[in-house]
């Protein structure tokens, strides 16, 4: 891990793994969960501050002491909160969010989405300046050109690279971090940006995929979907059920904008689309159904409450094709310490195998 991310973020543990900021479902419980077990947690920061406000008034009652780090007194007693907050730019009001962030100071933002490039640089200087510069900014970005208009325009701590796999929103266009990480790395390689710490997101639910991501070249790793399956995610126990009962991710989920149409979330830029699970809502449109149908089903079918989830239902099931790699529904901290622990020993084994044939 890069010695730079360690200085951002004292108590995390190699393999360095985050937890996506994901809208409705990271809890403050899972994101502090996640930073207590030596990553790096993140809440979703919404559009409306005082809902903000609570969140990260709430992270606070969870017993963050139980760090093995001592560093981490020293950032919570400079006023720092250990875990970190994500922003959808495009519907996201700066004005109104920034004196959240500069109260809690959150470890690290996350930006995500802007329907202006050139925002990122306003989010990304004030966030700075109302936190003293003590939250770490990120970009989470799905291209290699995006990567470096991003790093471009804004003074950025680490970057985000989201491959094609990844679950929830990202971009309709974009490759799996398999071409996405290493390319990415060349480039910042040639543009004197070297340094910037880089993580690797879509598709990583378990230990092996996070030992491929750090071959990439890859920093450290995000997983969302793994994080859905778990005790402390605030979703619908339908919604769990199905992710544990999902395998084949490359056929059984797709991308489209369906998710945002029957949502009536008309506010994405043109540019992204959503990953979930398929089911009857796609089946249908797909045989011809128009949306104002479509959106009638979806409203009735909410009504029914866990029942309704499931390949024969509609509710909107973002997902990542890692979704096969997911058997149960666990506590973050066992999900932490199993992935950590076994992709240590992946990439130890890999090591004493090379230098064995050397
Ligand atoms: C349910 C869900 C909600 C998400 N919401 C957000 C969000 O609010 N902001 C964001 O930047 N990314 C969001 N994402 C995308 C994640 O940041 C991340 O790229 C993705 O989860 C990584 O892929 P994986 O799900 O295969 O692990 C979401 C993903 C999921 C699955």
């Amino acid at each position: 891990m890069s010695k730079t991310l360690q200085s951002f973020f004292p108590w995390i543990k190699t393999p360095f793994i985050i937890s996506a900021p994901m809208l409705g479902a990271s809890t403050s419980r899972l994101a502090v969960n996640v930073s207590r077990a030596g990553g790096l947690g993140f809440v979703a920061g919404g559009t409306d501050p005082a809902s903000l406000n609570k969140m990260l008034n709430e992270s606070k009652q969870h017993p963050f002491e139980m760090f093995d780090y001592p560093y981490t007194n020293l950032l919570q007693r400079r006023g720092a909160l250990p875990i970190g907050v994500g922003f959808q730019l495009f519907n996201s009001n700066l004005e109104l969010l920034a004196p959240i962030i500069a109260s809690h100071k959150p470890a690290a933002v996350w930006l995500f989405a802007p329907k202006v490039e050139e925002d990122l640089r306003s989010w990304a200087t004030q966030i700075r300046e109302a936190t003293d510069g003590l939250t770490r900014i990120c970009v989470q970005v799905g291209s290699v050109a995006e990567a470096e208009r991003s790093l471009a325009l804004a003074e950025l701590d680490f970057l985000v690279l989201q491959g094609s796999d990844a679950g929830g929103h990202g971009r309709r266009q974009s490759a799996s971090i398999i071409s996405l990480v290493p390319e990415v790395k060349d480039r910042l390689a040639v543009t004197q940006k070297a340094g910037v710490p880089v993580l690797a997101a879509g598709g990583i639910a378990d230990a092996r995929g996070v030992a491929a991501a750090l071959a990439l070249g890859a920093d450290g790793v995000v997983m969302g979907t793994r994080f859905l399956a778990s005790e402390e995610a605030g979703i619908p126990e339908g919604w769990k059920r199905q992710l544990v009962n999902t395998g084949d991710g490359g056929v059984t989920t797709r991308r489209s904008t369906l998710c945002d149409r029957l949502k009536e979330n008309h506010d994405w830029p043109a540019w992204y689309n959503g990953r979930t699970i398929r089911n009857k809502g796609h089946d249908d449109e797909e045989g011809g159904m128009g949306d104002e149908e479509n959106v009638r089903l979806y409203k009735e079918e909410s009504k029914r409450g866990d029942s309704a989830w499931g390949a024969h239902g509609r509710m909107v099931t973002y997902s990542g094709t890692g979704v096969g790699l997911l058997h149960s529904v666990e506590p973050v901290e066992s999900i932490m310490e199993k992935t950590i622990r076994e992709s240590r020993h992946m990439l130890e084994m890999s090591y004493r195998q090379a230098i064995a044939r050397l």
